[in-house]
């Protein structure tokens, strides 16, 4: 859980790199990952789709292609970082901050949050507060980093917390967020404990999946057709 007066100050420094240093440090991947979840999404044909964290929007706009009738709204309490995101042709864009949703309850089809939770201060503060906003039999799609078991763990664990800070200071002069990023997706519950950390704040059904290898994962948390 994360101090949200240092994390909204680090994406404000960091945003005019933002894009660019994510597409560098994993090699083109989180393309793959939010072209992923754009997928899931379009199986669901939500009519309405809430982007919390939606930063510079980049999983937003994967969405808009994937599912041109769905209305979009993008969601972040860092105001630079929805800059970008208007840049690339979002409009629909809010400054709110995810523990505190300005919306009606039951208001969206899906949920997704993309390298956002992470970075909240209360987990299953936020996911109850996504889910309230969602209509029963909705959905939550979380992405966001986990850590790769088996042998691939000790040299991801070295880029991880000794090259991924140093080559991403040297893009964006900004070392201290990506020391914060390591120390981060080792805090974060990933697997059978995201699954059920979203059953215990109401998800009916969870389930996850690791991608590539398990540098990163997608959770699906839907809720039971009558809410309570
Ligand atoms: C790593 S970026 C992810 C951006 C985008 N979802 C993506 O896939 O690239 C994390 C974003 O979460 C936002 N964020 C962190 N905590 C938040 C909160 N409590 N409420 C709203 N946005 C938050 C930050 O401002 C930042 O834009």
């Amino acid at each position: 859980m994360q101090d949200p007066v240092f994390v909204q100050r680090a994406f404000s420094r960091i945003a005019d790199r933002y894009v660019l240093t994510n597409h560098v440090l994993s090699m083109g991947t989180d393309i793959l990952w939010r072209k992923k979840v754009a997928r899931i999404v379009a199986e669901r044909a939500p009519e309405r789709l809430l982007d919390l964290a939606t930063g510079s929007g980049d999983l937003a706009a994967e969405i808009a292609k994937k599912c041109p009738g769905t209305e979009i709204v993008g969601a972040d309490f860092c105001q630079p970082m929805l800059n970008h995101a208007r840049k690339r042709g979002l409009s629909n864009l809010i400054v709110a901050d995810g523990l505190q949703l300005p919306f009606d309850s039951g208001v969206f089809d899906v949920v997704t949050v993309a390298f956002g939770l992470r970075n909240m201060a209360d987990w299953p503060g936020a996911i109850k507060e996504m889910r309230r906003v969602l209509r029963p039999s909705g959905a939550l799609i979380i992405l966001d980093f986990s850590l790769p078991r088996g042998f691939l763990g000790p040299p991801y664990g070295v880029y991880l917390n000794h090259v991924l800070p140093r080559m991403a200071g040297v893009l964006t002069g900004q070392r201290e967020a990506y020391d914060y990023l390591s120390k981060s997706v080792g805090a974060f519950p990933s697997g059978a404990n995201m699954e059920a950390l979203l059953r215990d704040c109401g998800f009916g059904d969870a389930a996850s999946e690791p991608l590539s290898f398990g540098i990163a994962s997608v959770y699906l948390g839907t809720l039971p057709v009558t809410d309570s």
